[in-house]
């Protein structure tokens, strides 16, 4: 079978997801699969409609990649892809989305509000950012409402950074997300669809050297520990994984995502989003569940082809 990798694109996590390609490609191949690895530009619907994958493998993170358009030619190309379909991908791209419905479901998720950039404009930026700190108080989580990598995402504690944050959210995406910032132990747990079910990998417990996960810590070797198992009680396990396999199948999501949560103080799941293609570099969750789970990245990613391939 020949199975084509799709990475790079155009979107503000291109370097990650060139990463993550080349991880995934090699990683396939040492299962015996043929694999060719695809910038996803615009020769690309070009190039699946003459060379005819067996399967599409998707490892773009962000924009296009994440928000359905992918997945929405491949579609339409009659291309199996191991992924999230288009509409589902829709949903959880835009966090907002997300977390409504999951809220919806009885899941819980920090409160927040979502402002599109024109409010700021029509009604001042003072009054409604005063208005927001009234409903949520601080500190605050202010994140792009789409968006990956903690890329323009920024923790605020004081009223008077406020501004600035917004600001370079606003570069990122139109609107702003801004959350009840929740204090305590960073959790992602990843889903896959590698059997007969969903299953829940084991907890990845995130400790930021400068105790924030922001893009540096990210993607820094040696710059984030990471603790799989979870120091966590049993319970709070099975709450992880329930709230990952619960939310995987609410969003309509397929073989694989990852759940980002926080575990607050009460001992209280907090979900902070869904990804629907979570990154495969050497410093991201997924693969280091994969391995503390005894399963090689290569091995999980061929039966989630052979799954799209049936
Ligand atoms: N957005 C990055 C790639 C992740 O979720 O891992
Ligand atoms: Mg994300």
């Amino acid at each position: 079978r020949t199975v084509a990798v799709l990475a790079g694109g155009l979107s503000h996590e291109r370097e990650v997801s060139l990463r993550s390609g080349r991880r995934l490609a090699a990683s396939l191949r040492k299962t015996g699969l043929s694999v060719v690895e695809w910038d996803a530009d615009a020769s690309l619907l070009g190039r699946i409609r003459s060379e005819r994958p067996d399967a599409v493998a998707i490892a773009l993170h962000g924009g296009e990649g994440e928000n359905g358009s992918v997945q929405a030619v491949l579609d339409l190309l009659g291309v199996p892809f191991v992924g999230t379909p288009a509409a589902a991908c829709r949903r959880a791209w835009d966090k907002p989305t997300a977390k409504a419905e999951l809220q919806r479901a009885g899941l819980t998720t920090p409160d927040w509000v979502a402002l599109p950039h024109s409010t700021f404009r029509e009604f001042g930026a003072q009054a409604v950012l005063g208005a927001m700190v009234e409903r949520l108080g601080l500190p605050l989580m202010v994140k792009p409402d789409q968006g990956g990598s903690a890329l323009g995402a920024q923790v605020v504690r004081d009223e008077a950074d406020l501004p600035a944050a917004m600001v370079s959210c606003l570069a990122y995406a139109d609107t702003v997300l801004a959350e009840r910032f929740v204090v305590g132990t960073e959790v992602a747990v990843a889903v896959v669809h590698d059997g007969a079910e969903p299953r829940a990998l084991p907890p990845v417990e995130v400790d930021a050297a400068g105790g924030v996960y922001d893009y540096t810590a990210r993607y820094t070797p040696g710059a984030t520990t990471f603790h799989c198992p979870a120091r966590l009680d049993p319970a709070t396990v099975d709450a992880l994984q329930d709230a990952a396999l619960a939310a995987h199948g609410l969003l309509g999501l397929r073989d694989v995502s990852r759940l980002d949560a926080v575990v607050d103080e009460e001992g209280r799941v907090q979900i902070l989003e869904v990804n629907v293609s979570p990154g495969l570099t050497d410093t991201s969750l997924l693969p280091t569940a994969a391995a503390a789970d005894g399963i090689e990245l290569g091995d999980l990613y061929a039966a989630l082809v052979e799954r799209a391939v049936e």
